[in-house]
């Protein structure tokens, strides 16, 4: 993929509020209108009183991408579970809070949809994914039936960079319209946050941000880097982007996105490589002479291969001596997951919403689930495989609520394709043991 390059930016708004909320199509409305929520894409607005702390707490991607980030929210150890305040307790920080995890395979990759010319439909999907993470309906696995089995969620976390830049803004909008007192936290901000500062008395190095083709297209995290570091009254530094069409849907073992005639793995290596060699060769051909020192990992799919990664970047410094000087020594890598969950963590103590000591949880254990494509559905094209047709997938519009072409159901480890039910067991312990009790 063309490397998308934005050298030094600068920033005139604040960070993710790019996007100024313009009134979704209607199905925000359409929610709206639906209040008892025993509709797909609407949801019961009755349990949004009274207190909500017994509620669990929803966190949504694409796909899998997203376990990265719960993930780290179940190994956090970084306040005090007593007090709140900052510092480890050797305690994990959510011990006590349950979790519903939704991801959206059916309908990614999400990064795809705004050079589909299709971004209006992209905000549509992530206010989908709201809806199904607010409401109680879902469908049992091999039923033709939905039920209203799944707990609302008390807070939403948009584990998925695509969908933080294109749609946080019409989430907090569509919440407030709902009157749903649910905050909601995306993950753009806080790896913008993890970028550090340049020390005094040292050039400033490059800061490569490695996401979607959407997400950079999007410009959230050169905008979003440049004003934390404005913010904190530090210098600017140069942003780099590279934007991948096939790594999140090559992890996710889609076929689609495979190259041919590679295994998973080998694809997965390819497309990395790939798109390093790619970035940092439009790094050189700029003239900049501001090394690689950090690199975002700005899609939530990219830290379950931060080590092929690394590999790349450390091949390309070793086999070519006009790269060295463009590649620092010891790279910085970012993953927005750790300072999402000590946000999310900072949320719940501000809004009082930790389980109470004492209560019941609404569910005894984490649930997951994913999209599907739906074979009842009157409109959907699938493929042999029994997904959506891709020309399908990019071809369709907003609106239509009522044409359900996808589903939830529960997530099942097994289920999953092998290498990337491997990398969830290798690499996200804590989830893999949440998955399978
Ligand atoms: N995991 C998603 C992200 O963080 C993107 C994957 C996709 O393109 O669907 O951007």
């Amino acid at each position: 993929m063309k490397s998308l390059r934005f050298g030094l930016t600068f920033l005139w708004a604040s960070a993710i509020s790019l996007r100024a909320a313009a009134p979704l199509p209607s199905l925000v409305d359409y929610a709206a209108q639906h209040t008892d929520g025993r509709v797909a894409f609407a949801f019961n607005t009755s349990a949004y009183q009274g207190d909500l702390s017994s509620l669990p707490i929803g966190v949504f991607d694409s796909g899998i991408g997203g376990l990265t980030v719960l993930e780290a929210i179940y190994q956090l150890d970084a306040f005090n579970n007593e007090t709140h305040a900052p510092g480890p307790d050797g305690k994990p920080d959510f011990e006590h809070e349950h979790f519903i995890y939704f991801g959206d395979q059916a309908n990614m990759p999400y990064g795809n949809y705004p050079s589909s010319g299709k971004t209006e439909y992209l905000r549509e999907l992530i206010i989908k994914d709201v809806t199904f993470m607010l409401g109680q309906r879902a469908w049992p696995a091999r039923s033709d039936a939905a039920e209203f089995t799944k707990p609302p969620v008390k807070a939403i976390v948009i584990a998925c960079n695509t969908a933080t830049a294109y749609g946080l803004a019409d989430v907090r909008a569509a919440i407030e319209r709902w009157h749903v007192p649910v905050f909601v936290v995306g993950v753009v901000e806080a790896g913008a946050r993890g970028v550090a500062p340049v020390a005094a008395g040292i050039a400033p190095q490059s800061v490569a941000v490695f996401a979607t083709v959407g997400t950079c297209a999007s410009e959230a995290y050169p905008r979003a880097i440049e004003a934390h570091l404005r913010e904190t009254g530090q210098l600017g530094r140069p942003v780099i982007q590279e934007g991948s069409p096939k790594l999140a849907g090559a992890i996710e073992g889609d076929p689609t996105c495979l190259l041919p005639g590679l295994t998973p793995r080998e694809s997965v290596n390819k497309i990395v490589h790939d798109e390093i060699a790619t970035l940092v060769e439009a790094h050189r051909q700029s003239g900049s002479a501001a090394p690689i020192g950090s690199i975002v990992l700005g899609c939530t799919h990219y830290p379950l291969v931060q080590d092929e990664i690394a590999r790349a970047f450390a091949d390309l410094r070793q086999s070519d001596a006009r790269y060295r000087p463009l590649i620092a020594e010891k790279m910085e890598f970012v993953n927005p997951a750790e300072l999402t969950a000590k946000e999310l963590y900072q949320r719940l103590t501000e809004t009082k919403r930790f389980l109470r000591p004492g209560a019941t949880p609404a569910v005894a254990h984490d649930l997951f689930y994913v999209s599907v494509a739906n074979p009842k559905s009157p409109t959907a094209k699938l493929d042999a495989a029994g997904a959506l047709e891709t020309t399908y997938k990019y071809g369709r519009a907003p609106g239509g609520f009522e044409v359900e072409d996808t589903k939830g159901v529960p997530m099942q480890l097994a289920e999953l394709p092998p290498s990337s039910a491997n990398l969830i067991r290798e690499k996200l312990p804590a989830v893999a043991r949440h998955l399978q009790p």
